[in-house]
């Protein structure tokens, strides 16, 4: 990623037409048609289990459609090649937090004379500035999902997918989390989010897609979803019903 403008990011939108994943006999995702455009957060939102992480990696394409087609910036059969993944629970490889890094600009391909400058920069970025040394593993939640999300970051993509990236966290370090979300959509970079956290969705959406056992309830403006939503289900998720 770098501080310049880029121009617009070519692997949106992200339009899902009439998608569903089965698994066995299991119904996960159940034709979702949408569309995921350029600008500020896209959340994904809805109880445990409606299918939030399986959308996720479906828009990234770890997930192939059993039916329907995902496609990234309007063209057919072209693959993703700017998107990076913060998975639920990331694993960091049991090295430095630096090498964490490292490895992914290697594998990225970023030419080795450059990897020192991404590094100083990633961690400035991320707020780890000063424990790139420290052993991965030894961080602690909040600085292992930032970890997590710098190594996502040294893929330069033009989109992030984050899934619930600030669950099991306290307030100062989701707002943390918070806070690179906003400095990264700055710099141009789509960023699609899970979360149960509804005040998050308020901070940080542009738009919300409200999921309940694989299907789309809603989508739409986020002042819209939580001011006037049109589904019993919104309503009472919203509320802070169970919805089960
Ligand atoms: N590979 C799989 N095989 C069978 N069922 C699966 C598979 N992957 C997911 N599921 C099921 O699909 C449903 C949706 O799973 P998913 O992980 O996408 O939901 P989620 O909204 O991310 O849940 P959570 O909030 O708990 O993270 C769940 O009932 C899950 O058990
Ligand atoms: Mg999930």
């Amino acid at each position: 990623m770098t501080e310049n403008m880029r121009p617009p990011p070519s692997d949106l939108p992200i339009a899902f037409e009439n998608v569903t994943v089965t698994e066995g006999s299991v119904t996960i995702l159940d034709r979702l048609s949408l569309t995921i455009s350029p600008g500020e957060p896209t959340f994904v939102i809805g109880p445990n289990g409606s299918g939030k992480t399986t959308f996720l990696r479906a828009a990234m394409g770890l997930v192939a459609p059993t039916e329907g087609r995902v496609t990234w910036g309007g063209r057919d059969g072209v693959s993703p090649h700017k998107l990076a993944f913060v998975f639920q629970r990331p694993v960091m490889l049991r090295r430095s937090a630096e090498s964490n890094v490292r490895f992914t600009l290697s594998a990225a391909g970023v030419p080795r004379i450059e990897h020192d400058g991404r590094v100083a920069e990633l961690f400035k970025l991320v707020g780890l500035d000063g424990l790139q040394k420290r052993s991965a593993r030894r961080l602690s939640g909040g600085e292992q999902q930032r970890l997590a999300i710098a190594r996502a970051l040294a893929r330069d993509p033009s989109v992030i997918f984050l899934d619930e990236p600030t669950a099991s966290l306290d307030p100062a370090a989701t707002k943390a989390i918070e806070d690179i979300v906003r400095t990264i959509t700055a710099r141009g970079v789509k960023a699609v989010l899970s979360t149960h956290d509804l005040g998050q969705a308020r901070r940080l959406a542009n738009d919300i897609i409200f999921l309940h056992r694989g299907r789309i309830i809603e989508t739409g403006a986020t002042s819209e979803f939580f001011e006037s939503p049109r589904s019993p289900e919104a309503r009472s998720f919203i509320e802070g019903d169970l919805l089960v």
